[in-house]
């Protein structure tokens, strides 16, 4: 089947690049995603590209080149399902917050949405790939519904994880490791696979079973985040003994069978998918009484939330025991660097937990807005937003946060903070001068040479 139209539902950290990238690399097949939140769309059709709803290097380019000539944002749902040949689901798939599976399985509502709606409109054969990240054996559940419900045309669903990273999404699409492919038509498969080969290499489209496509996303997720909480657990081993993380890192990394990436300690991994996955994959094999699996993986959550609760505790301790009425800087808030996104960031948690000892904080992110920053906070529902708002402050530069600040920490690996005047810094701070680097950003050496109490994880 040649594909001329492609509809995408969901507009989001997903939908908006991926779409993007695939339309300009098919400038001859029309791409239209279409999404339910207006102010999104109306965001991804701004002229000022500063306005896109998604902060990622490279997407303002690809925006420029591909949208207005293949490439469209619109909420018109309906009659861009009904002209596409083939329909990616990209909304959201969070996890539950009621009834069976609360705060673990992955809450399914939205796809079974879509595939109601697209049931409902479609009036032509359809293939409808599954973009998001889901539980495995979700395909029969959107194959059912579109066959007891739709039409009586023809539906064929495959499964298509994306495994972009955000920051990087760009490069990761436009140069992937490897494109996967689930479903069980052939020809089906060859129509999604054509797509792709307009610039990824066909050895590095793998086509499998469903189930396989479906299950692999998780399991992909899993290994990387196992990979942070691993070398996480690490930096507390050598916080006690000598050992210096990165240098552990480095020798193990050298090990071509270990390899060096997703190696780096943190003050915890964040981002909508690590914790969500995961906690999929917990509840999956929970339902199938695999008790051991379940345990396994559940650990490498307990260690990250361990790592954050460890970070904010040294921050504390470190003062006096007391920081009650001070000032801490937050260099950071996104839950990565080259990313506006803030989902289940690190400094979310971090800064609950310092509020609870009544500090102050003064947070400067390079991309992240003050309303969504008490968004994030409101939504723990730890205090008051009035509470909230007293206690934290959003500013506009770096410079600003830390003056009179009895401490500042970095939550977030931006560039920008290791060119900082730090001797400028350090002198409009109140001393001692606490530095609490949660992203072994800065050099030791030099934080100590100026005068600074320096604490870096995992050293
Ligand atoms: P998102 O919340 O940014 O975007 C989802 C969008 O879908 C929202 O704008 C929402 O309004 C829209 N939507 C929901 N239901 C709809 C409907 N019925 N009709 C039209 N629009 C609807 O989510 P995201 O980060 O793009 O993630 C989407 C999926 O991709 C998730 O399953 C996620 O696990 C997976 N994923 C995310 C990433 C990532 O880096 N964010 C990477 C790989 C996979
Ligand atoms: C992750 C995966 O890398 C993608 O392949 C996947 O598609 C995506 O999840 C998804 O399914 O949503 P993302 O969460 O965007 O991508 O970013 P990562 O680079 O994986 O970082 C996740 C978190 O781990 C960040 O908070 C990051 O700071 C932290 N991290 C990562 C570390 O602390 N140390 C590392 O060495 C690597």
């Amino acid at each position: 089947m040649e594909i001329k139209k492609i509809a995408c539902i969901g507009a989001g950290y997903v939908g908006g690049p991926t779409m993007s990238v695939i339309a300009q690399k098919n400038p001859h097949i029309q791409v239209t995603v279409v999404d339910l939140n207006e102010s999104r769309i109306e965001a991804w059709n701004s002229s000022d590209l500063e306005e896109l709803p998604v902060y990622e290097p490279g997407l303002d380019a690809v925006v420029a080149e591909a949208r207005g000539r293949n490439l469209f944002f619109t909420t018109e749902v309906e009659k861009a399902i009904e002209e596409a040949d083939m329909v990616f689901i990209s909304v959201n798939t969070p996890t539950k917050t009621y009834g069976k599976g609360k705060g673990q399985a992955a809450d399914l509502k939205f796809i079974e949405l879509c595939a109601r709606q697209i049931a409902d409109v479609a009036t032509s054969s359809k293939i409808i790939v599954e973009k998001s990240t889901i539980p495995v054996r979700t395909a029969a559940t959107i194959k059912s519904i579109l066959d007891h419900t739709g039409k009586g045309v023809q539906f064929h669903v495959l499964s298509n994880p994306e495994f972009l990273a955000e920051g990087t999404a760009i490069p990761d699409l436009q140069n992937p490791d490897r494109i996967l492919i689930g479903g069980e038509d052939e020809a089906a498969i060859q129509s999604l696979k054509s797509i792709y080969e307009a610039w990824v290499p066909s050895e590095r489209i793998i086509s499998t079973n469903l189930w396989s496509s479906e299950l692999s996303k998780l399991v992909a997720n899993a290994f990387l985040a196992q990979r942070v909480s691993s070398i996480n657990s690490i930096s507390e081993l050598c916080e006690v003994t000598g050992a210096n993380v990165d240098e552990v890192a480095h020798a193990i990394g050298q090990d071509t069978r270990i390899g060096s990436k997703f190696l780096k300690a943190s003050v915890g991994f964040g981002g909508s998918c690590f914790q969500k996955d995961l906690l999929n994959l917990v509840y999956i094999a929970r339902s199938y009484n695999l008790i051991e699996v379940a345990n396994y993986w559940e650990q490498v959550i307990l260690i990250n939330d361990h790592q954050k609760t460890r970070f904010a505790e040294k921050i504390i301790r470190s003062m006096y025991n007391t920081v009650n009425g001070k000032k801490i800087a937050f260099l950071g808030w996104a839950f990565k660097k080259n990313t506006n996104d803030t989902r289940e960031s690190a400094a979310i948690y971090v800064a609950d937990h310092l509020l609870d000892e009544q500090a102050n904080i003064a947070v400067y992110d390079p991309k992240v807005q003050e309303n969504q920053i008490f968004k994030d906070l409101d939504y723990l529902a730890s205090r008051s937003s009035e509470e909230n708002r007293s206690l934290l402050k959003v500013v506009n530069y770096s410079y600003e946060a830390a003056k009179d600040a009895h401490g500042l920490a970095i939550l977030t690996e931006w560039d920008e903070f290791k060119d900082l005047d730090w001797k400028r810094i350090k002198d409009s701070m109140k001393k001692p001068a606490f530095v609490f680097d949660g992203r072994k950003l800065l050099d030791r050496r030099k934080l100590e040479g100026l005068g600074f109490v320096y604490y870096a994880i995992g050293e």
